[in-house]
């Protein structure tokens, strides 16, 4: 290990190849090769796959694309100071995306007016109301169906057909409903549901009252996502990053409120007394609740973070796509040193997020050999469809032939670019030298609008395999494995020429 340390010390991704070993896999196919990753202490992805908490990739169809393709994503916190509700909102979409059972599954009274009920189904999205008494017993469903011929306007006296009917008058009785009582088989709810061709099963209890709605949609996505990163209830698993000061207590109060997975307490120097007081102040007021802190890149700073108790760190001071920290401060780690130190200290107690540096899909299994357990995503899903922000038509000149085009661009930026700042602290319309002072260590860049990020993670994912099979493994568990008995076997330095043959094109 201490001759690993001395070979990367300074050095990056593109300082190294890996030397191809005598390879054993039949078939380099994600959905047969065993990628299992430790994101923290007790959180497990079937791929290791982490979006980056950025204001400019991050939310909830992020989030939702990442986790049904097996990793996790990370809310930002690039909201306004006290706007905490935008970012609990993004965690309920996510959280509300996929379900095994749903556990609070939106009901209705069977007195109440339809047209509270279609503004219901329309507030939520959902199209689907339980109807229970209020006592919580079943009395029957209504679906956006029942309310497709109902008249919104006037009422005719005596019309049933009307929006002034109440629910009872149009959902399906509890006495035509199929329900399930008892423990719950997933095979044996699959089968009822299929036997009596419905789409919805609410499961009761023994008094009758409402304990929960299988929905076959839900159930045919299970199936059709074998890998995605899901809790006990079968919801999409979902971080969210909160700061170390002003409201980040009452944010991760909330974002615990509305069923978030996992914190993530994000600070630009997690070697700190300002960390040091966040995550006593955390651990005071949330216990156990899982919490990965950063950003680390140093032993020093991971055994700092492991002595305060988190559940994972993350590392990675100025590799970023979008900053400038070494830039403008002259201060961070090489990200391969810091991999490799970092997990040295670590001895794979806290799993480590290798954050930040990633611009092209080998580097994945270095950041996964060097040190890191899951590999965080920024620049690299920069421009996708599920990306927050506008696409803007850009002139683009074609170099060969002068002409001009309209380019789509989506806005990547750092969290600590001025622009990300200002935005977050909603100081528009302060002075010019005061906005100055604010201390950017990040950039606004425009990058080329591209699809979705799905074809993006997938090929990733074969890139990593591919990458497996090369290094001579069955899965990435193993290569991990052989890769730290024997890192020489693996290691090459790079000369100059040597790096731009393998990285330059
Ligand atoms: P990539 O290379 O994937 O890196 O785009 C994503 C990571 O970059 C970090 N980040 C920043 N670092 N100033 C920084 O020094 C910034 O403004 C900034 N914004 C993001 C962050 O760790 C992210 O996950």
């Amino acid at each position: 290990m201490s001759d690993l340390r001395t070979l990367v010390r300074g050095c990056t991704f593109d300082d190294f190849l890996l030397t191809p070993q005598h390879s054993v896999l039949e078939r380099r196919d994600p959905s047969a090769i065993e990628l299992t990753s430790r994101l923290s202490q007790h959180l497990t992805l079937k791929r290791p796959l982490v979006s980056a908490n950025m204001d400019t990739v991050t939310r909830s169809d992020m989030a939702i694309a990442v986790a049904e393709e097996g990793g996790i994503g990370i809310i930002d916190r690039g909201f306004r100071s006290g706007e905490i509700e935008p970012q609990v909102r993004e965690v309920e979409i996510v959280k509300r995306q996929q379900h095994g059972v749903i556990n609070d599954p939106y009901t209705i009274g069977p007195g109440a007016p339809l047209a509270e009920a279609a503004a219901r189904m329309r507030k939520t999205g959902v199209g689907t109301l339980v109807v229970v008494d209020s006592e919580g017993r079943l009395q029957g469903l209504l679906t956006a169906r029942d309310l497709r011929f109902v008249d919104l306007g006037a009422p005719p006296p005596g019309d049933r057909g009307h929006a002034h009917s109440s629910v009872a008058d149009r959902m399906t009785p509890r006495s035509h409903l199929i329900v399930h009582s008892g423990t719950l088989d997933p095979a044996v709810v699959e089968d009822a549901m299929r036997a009596h061709k419905i789409k919805k099963l609410p499961l009761v209890g023994s008094d009758d009252r409402l304990i929960g709605l299988v929905t076959a949609k839900d159930l045919i996505t299970q199936r059709q996502l074998p890998f995605a990163t899901r809790d006990a209830q079968g919801r999409l698993r979902v971080g969210a990053a909160i700061g170390a000061k002003g409201d980040y207590l009452e944010r991760a109060a909330e974002l615990v409120r509305a069923g978030v997975d996992v914190i993530v307490i994000d600070i630009a120097h997690g070697h700190s007394a300002v960390m040091a007081r966040a995550i006593d102040a955390f651990r005071a007021r949330f216990g156990d609740m899982e919490l990965i802190a950063g950003n680390v890149a140093t032993a020093d700073g991971v055994r700092f973070l492991m002595e305060r108790g988190v559940n994972g760190i993350k590392v990675g001071i100025g590799p970023g796509g979008g900053c400038t920290t070494r830039l403008n401060t002259n201060f961070g780690v090489p990200q391969v040193q810091a991999l490799v130190e970092c997990r040295a200290a670590a001895a794979g107690q806290v799993p480590l997020i290798a954050d930040g540096g990633i611009r092209r899909d080998g580097a994945l299994i270095q950041a996964l050999l060097f040190g890191g357990d899951t590999v965080m995503l920024g620049g690299v899903l920069a421009g996708t469809t599920e990306t927050p922000g506008d696409i803007v038509q850009k002139a683009v000149v074609i170099p060969e032939s002068h002409k001009t085009v309209r380019v789509p661009f989506k806005v990547f930026r750092g969290m600590a670019s001025l622009q990300a700042i200002v935005d977050r602290l909603d100081v528009e319309d302060a002075e010019a030298a005061d906005v100055e002072a604010l201390g950017a260590e990040g950039m606004e860049i425009s990058v080329p609008a591209r699809g979705s990020v799905r074809p993006i993670l997938k090929d990733m994912l074969k890139h990593l395999c591919s990458a497996i099979s090369y290094g001579g493994a069955r899965s990435l568990g193993e290569l991990q494995e052989m890769f730290r008995k024997d890192p020489k076997r693996y290691v090459i330095r790079l000369s100059e020429s040597g790096r731009q043959e393998s990285f330059e094109r």
